[in-house]
Protein backbone atom coordinates (compact mmCIF):
# COMPACT_ATOMS: atom_id res chain seq x y z
CA UNK A 1 0.00 0.00 0.00
CA UNK A 2 1.67 3.22 -1.16
CA UNK A 3 -0.60 5.66 1.03
CA UNK A 4 -0.09 4.47 4.62
CA UNK A 5 -1.41 7.87 6.10
CA UNK A 6 -4.73 10.05 4.59
CA UNK A 7 -4.74 12.78 7.63
CA UNK A 8 -8.03 13.55 7.33
CA UNK A 9 -10.04 10.32 5.94
CA UNK A 10 -8.21 8.50 8.61
CA UNK A 11 -9.13 10.90 11.11
CA UNK A 12 -12.92 10.93 9.27
CA UNK A 13 -13.28 7.70 9.50
CA UNK A 14 -12.25 7.20 13.08
CA UNK A 15 -14.69 10.26 13.83
CA UNK A 16 -17.64 9.29 11.98
CA UNK A 17 -17.52 4.98 11.43
CA UNK A 18 -16.09 3.93 14.89
CA UNK A 19 -13.85 3.23 18.03
CA UNK A 20 -16.33 5.43 20.75
CA UNK A 21 -18.40 3.64 22.99
CA UNK A 22 -21.17 6.98 22.35
CA UNK A 23 -21.42 6.50 19.42
CA UNK A 24 -24.35 5.32 16.86
CA UNK A 25 -23.66 2.84 13.90
CA UNK A 26 -22.00 4.49 11.72
CA UNK A 27 -21.75 4.61 8.12
CA UNK A 28 -20.58 2.32 5.75
CA UNK A 29 -18.16 1.09 3.88
CA UNK A 30 -19.99 -0.98 1.27
CA UNK A 31 -18.97 -4.34 0.10
CA UNK A 32 -15.26 -4.28 -0.94
CA UNK A 33 -14.78 -8.06 -1.88
CA UNK A 34 -15.41 -7.14 -5.41
CA UNK A 35 -13.04 -3.88 -5.73
CA UNK A 36 -10.22 -5.85 -3.71
CA UNK A 37 -10.81 -8.99 -6.09
CA UNK A 38 -10.46 -6.99 -9.21
CA UNK A 39 -7.19 -4.94 -7.77
CA UNK A 40 -5.97 -8.85 -7.11
CA UNK A 41 -6.16 -9.05 -11.04
CA UNK A 42 -4.85 -6.15 -11.86
CA UNK A 43 -2.24 -6.14 -9.72
CA UNK A 44 -1.15 -9.73 -9.53
CA UNK A 45 1.71 -10.78 -7.30
CA UNK A 46 4.77 -9.29 -8.54
CA UNK A 47 2.96 -6.28 -10.59
CA UNK A 48 4.30 -2.65 -9.96
CA UNK A 49 2.68 -1.38 -7.18
CA UNK A 50 -0.46 0.74 -7.68
CA UNK A 51 -0.70 4.61 -8.19
CA UNK A 52 -1.61 6.90 -5.28
CA UNK A 53 -4.34 7.93 -7.85
CA UNK A 54 -5.14 3.95 -8.55
CA UNK A 55 -5.78 3.83 -4.38
CA UNK A 56 -7.52 6.48 -4.70
CA UNK A 57 -9.87 5.34 -6.57
CA UNK A 58 -10.12 2.46 -4.98
CA UNK A 59 -10.93 4.17 -1.58
CA UNK A 60 -13.76 6.06 -3.47
CA UNK A 61 -15.09 3.11 -4.97
CA UNK A 62 -15.65 1.59 -1.18
CA UNK A 63 -17.43 4.13 0.03
CA UNK A 64 -20.93 5.34 -1.02
CA UNK A 65 -21.92 9.30 -1.02
CA UNK A 66 -24.35 10.56 0.75
CA UNK A 67 -26.25 13.90 1.17
CA UNK A 68 -24.37 14.52 4.06
CA UNK A 69 -20.97 12.82 3.96
CA UNK A 70 -19.82 13.46 0.73
CA UNK A 71 -16.64 11.08 -1.04
CA UNK A 72 -14.93 14.71 -1.69
CA UNK A 73 -13.50 13.64 2.10
CA UNK A 74 -11.15 11.63 -0.10
CA UNK A 75 -9.25 14.61 -1.45
CA UNK A 76 -6.71 15.82 0.21
CA UNK A 77 -5.72 19.47 0.85
CA UNK A 78 -1.73 20.35 0.23
CA UNK A 79 -1.36 19.92 3.63
CA UNK A 80 -2.49 17.11 3.82
CA UNK A 81 -0.79 15.40 0.86
CA UNK A 82 2.56 17.20 2.34
CA UNK A 83 1.51 15.00 5.79
CA UNK A 84 0.81 11.67 3.78
CA UNK A 85 4.26 12.16 2.01
CA UNK A 86 5.96 12.74 5.06
CA UNK A 87 4.79 9.72 6.32
CA UNK A 88 4.88 7.53 3.54
CA UNK A 89 8.65 8.29 3.71
CA UNK A 90 9.06 8.82 6.75
CA UNK A 91 11.31 12.20 6.55
CA UNK A 92 9.81 14.73 9.10
CA UNK A 93 8.09 17.80 6.96
CA UNK A 94 10.37 19.98 5.92
CA UNK A 95 11.09 22.36 8.63
CA UNK A 96 9.94 26.00 6.67
CA UNK A 97 7.25 24.00 5.00
CA UNK A 98 5.89 22.83 8.65
CA UNK A 99 6.22 26.50 9.45
CA UNK A 100 4.71 27.89 7.13
CA UNK A 101 1.85 25.50 6.96
CA UNK A 102 1.18 26.02 11.05
CA UNK A 103 1.67 29.99 10.03
CA UNK A 104 -1.63 29.54 7.27
CA UNK A 105 -3.50 27.81 9.93
CA UNK A 106 -2.83 29.90 12.72
CA UNK A 107 -3.89 32.78 10.76
CA UNK A 108 -7.27 30.66 9.74
CA UNK A 109 -8.21 30.91 13.18
CA UNK A 110 -10.82 32.84 14.10
CA UNK A 111 -11.51 34.39 17.56
CA UNK A 112 -15.52 34.65 19.41
CA UNK A 113 -16.47 38.13 18.16
CA UNK A 114 -17.86 39.45 21.53
CA UNK A 115 -14.38 39.00 23.00
CA UNK A 116 -15.83 35.49 25.16
CA UNK A 117 -14.19 32.70 25.33
CA UNK A 118 -15.88 30.53 27.26
CA UNK A 119 -19.58 28.71 26.99
CA UNK A 120 -21.70 26.55 29.42
CA UNK A 121 -19.83 23.52 30.55
CA UNK A 122 -22.86 21.37 30.74
CA UNK A 123 -23.78 22.23 27.03
CA UNK A 124 -19.76 20.98 26.47
CA UNK A 125 -20.24 18.00 28.16
CA UNK A 126 -22.96 16.64 25.69
CA UNK A 127 -21.15 18.18 23.25
CA UNK A 128 -17.99 16.36 24.11
CA UNK A 129 -19.96 13.02 24.19
CA UNK A 130 -22.11 13.41 20.92
CA UNK A 131 -20.38 11.39 17.99
CA UNK A 132 -23.47 12.11 15.48
CA UNK A 133 -22.88 14.71 13.18
CA UNK A 134 -21.36 14.91 9.10
CA UNK A 135 -21.85 10.67 9.01
CA UNK A 136 -23.67 8.83 6.19
CA UNK A 137 -26.55 8.42 8.05
CA UNK A 138 -27.04 12.02 9.47
CA UNK A 139 -29.77 14.76 7.55
CA UNK A 140 -27.86 17.19 6.02
CA UNK A 141 -28.27 20.32 8.79
CA UNK A 142 -27.92 17.87 11.94
CA UNK A 143 -26.27 19.15 14.52
CA UNK A 144 -22.82 17.95 15.25
CA UNK A 145 -21.04 16.85 18.07
CA UNK A 146 -17.32 16.93 19.03
CA UNK A 147 -16.75 13.37 19.80
CA UNK A 148 -13.83 14.31 21.79
CA UNK A 149 -14.13 11.08 24.15
CA UNK A 150 -13.41 9.16 20.90
CA UNK A 151 -9.64 10.42 21.26
CA UNK A 152 -9.24 12.09 24.67
CA UNK A 153 -9.96 11.26 28.18
CA UNK A 154 -11.68 14.57 29.94
CA UNK A 155 -13.52 14.05 32.96
CA UNK A 156 -12.36 11.08 34.49
CA UNK A 157 -15.51 9.57 36.08
CA UNK A 158 -16.24 8.81 32.33
CA UNK A 159 -13.96 5.57 31.80
CA UNK A 160 -14.90 5.18 27.54
CA UNK A 161 -12.64 7.31 26.01
CA UNK A 162 -10.26 6.27 23.30
CA UNK A 163 -6.54 7.41 23.47
CA UNK A 164 -5.14 8.86 20.42
CA UNK A 165 -5.16 12.60 21.58
CA UNK A 166 -3.39 13.33 25.47
CA UNK A 167 -5.42 12.98 28.38
CA UNK A 168 -7.15 16.23 29.36
CA UNK A 169 -8.59 15.69 32.40
CA UNK A 170 -8.31 18.59 34.97
CA UNK A 171 -7.33 21.14 32.06
CA UNK A 172 -7.99 24.08 33.46
CA UNK A 173 -6.95 23.17 36.66
CA UNK A 174 -3.00 22.38 35.43
CA UNK A 175 -3.03 25.35 33.28
CA UNK A 176 -4.99 28.02 34.06
CA UNK A 177 -7.26 30.86 32.43
CA UNK A 178 -4.43 33.17 31.45
CA UNK A 179 -4.96 34.98 27.95
CA UNK A 180 -2.79 33.14 26.21
CA UNK A 181 -3.86 29.19 27.31
CA UNK A 182 -7.26 30.48 26.31
CA UNK A 183 -6.35 31.68 22.71
CA UNK A 184 -4.14 28.63 22.63
CA UNK A 185 -7.41 26.23 23.43
CA UNK A 186 -9.27 27.86 21.01
CA UNK A 187 -6.90 27.95 18.25
CA UNK A 188 -6.35 24.29 18.57
CA UNK A 189 -9.86 23.15 18.84
CA UNK A 190 -10.70 25.81 15.22
CA UNK A 191 -7.46 24.33 13.45
CA UNK A 192 -5.80 21.62 14.93
CA UNK A 193 -2.87 22.17 12.55
CA UNK A 194 -2.07 25.50 14.40
CA UNK A 195 1.09 24.16 16.10
CA UNK A 196 1.30 20.50 15.13
CA UNK A 197 1.23 20.83 11.22
CA UNK A 198 0.67 16.66 10.79
CA UNK A 199 -1.78 16.72 14.25
CA UNK A 200 -4.61 14.02 13.69
CA UNK A 201 -7.24 15.88 15.11
CA UNK A 202 -10.15 17.49 13.51
CA UNK A 203 -10.21 21.11 12.75
CA UNK A 204 -13.57 21.90 14.60
CA UNK A 205 -14.15 25.37 13.25
CA UNK A 206 -11.82 25.39 10.16
CA UNK A 207 -13.86 22.91 8.72
CA UNK A 208 -17.14 24.06 10.04
CA UNK A 209 -18.02 20.43 12.42
CA UNK A 210 -18.73 22.84 15.50
CA UNK A 211 -20.28 26.45 15.44
CA UNK A 212 -18.56 29.07 17.28
CA UNK A 213 -21.00 28.81 20.37
CA UNK A 214 -20.19 24.95 20.69
CA UNK A 215 -16.76 25.61 20.58
CA UNK A 216 -17.33 27.98 24.02
CA UNK A 217 -19.16 25.38 25.13
CA UNK A 218 -16.08 22.83 24.94
CA UNK A 219 -13.93 25.29 25.74
CA UNK A 220 -15.91 25.87 29.30
CA UNK A 221 -16.09 21.80 29.78
CA UNK A 222 -12.31 22.32 29.38
CA UNK A 223 -11.19 25.68 30.99
CA UNK A 224 -14.37 26.63 34.03
CA UNK A 225 -13.25 25.96 37.42
CA UNK A 226 -17.20 24.27 37.69
CA UNK A 227 -16.64 21.62 35.26
CA UNK A 228 -15.99 17.84 36.24
CA UNK A 229 -13.24 18.01 34.04
CA UNK A 230 -11.29 20.41 36.74
CA UNK A 231 -12.31 18.50 40.39
C1 LIG B 1 -9.60 11.98 16.08
C2 LIG B 1 -9.03 12.24 17.37
C3 LIG B 1 -9.37 13.52 18.10
C4 LIG B 1 -10.61 14.05 18.36
C5 LIG B 1 -11.98 13.56 17.91
C6 LIG B 1 -10.36 15.20 19.19
N1 LIG B 1 -9.03 15.36 19.40
FE1 LIG B 1 -8.14 16.80 20.53
N2 LIG B 1 -6.31 16.07 20.04
C7 LIG B 1 -6.07 14.94 19.30
C8 LIG B 1 -4.64 14.74 19.18
C9 LIG B 1 -3.97 13.61 18.43
C10 LIG B 1 -4.03 15.78 19.90
C11 LIG B 1 -2.54 16.04 20.05
C12 LIG B 1 -2.26 16.96 18.92
C13 LIG B 1 -0.92 16.89 18.36
O1 LIG B 1 -0.57 15.84 17.82
O2 LIG B 1 -0.26 17.91 18.36
C14 LIG B 1 -5.11 16.61 20.43
C15 LIG B 1 -4.89 17.75 21.20
C16 LIG B 1 -5.90 18.46 21.81
C17 LIG B 1 -5.69 19.58 22.71
C18 LIG B 1 -4.35 20.15 23.13
C19 LIG B 1 -3.87 19.41 24.34
C20 LIG B 1 -2.63 19.98 24.96
O3 LIG B 1 -2.03 19.24 25.78
O4 LIG B 1 -2.24 21.11 24.70
C21 LIG B 1 -6.92 20.01 23.11
C22 LIG B 1 -7.24 21.17 24.04
C23 LIG B 1 -7.90 19.16 22.46
N3 LIG B 1 -7.25 18.23 21.70
C24 LIG B 1 -9.27 19.30 22.62
C25 LIG B 1 -10.22 18.52 21.93
C26 LIG B 1 -11.65 18.74 22.02
C27 LIG B 1 -12.32 19.78 22.91
C28 LIG B 1 -12.23 17.82 21.19
C29 LIG B 1 -13.70 17.69 20.85
C30 LIG B 1 -14.38 18.91 20.43
C31 LIG B 1 -11.17 17.04 20.59
N4 LIG B 1 -9.97 17.50 21.06
C32 LIG B 1 -11.37 16.01 19.69
C33 LIG B 1 -7.01 14.13 18.74
C34 LIG B 1 -8.38 14.35 18.76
Amino acid sequence: MKIKFLPFAAVAFVLFTGGCATMQPGPTAVDTSREVESLARRFPPGAKAPTDAEIVALLKASFKDSPSAKLDRLDQTPLQMACTEASRSGKPLDEKLRDGLQAAALASVKYPADGKYLGDWKRGKAIAQNGRGLQYTDKVGDVAGGNCYACHQIDKKEIAHGNIGPSLTGYGKLRGQTEPIVKYTWARIWNSHSFNACANMPRFGDAGILTEAQIKDVMALLLDPESPVNQ
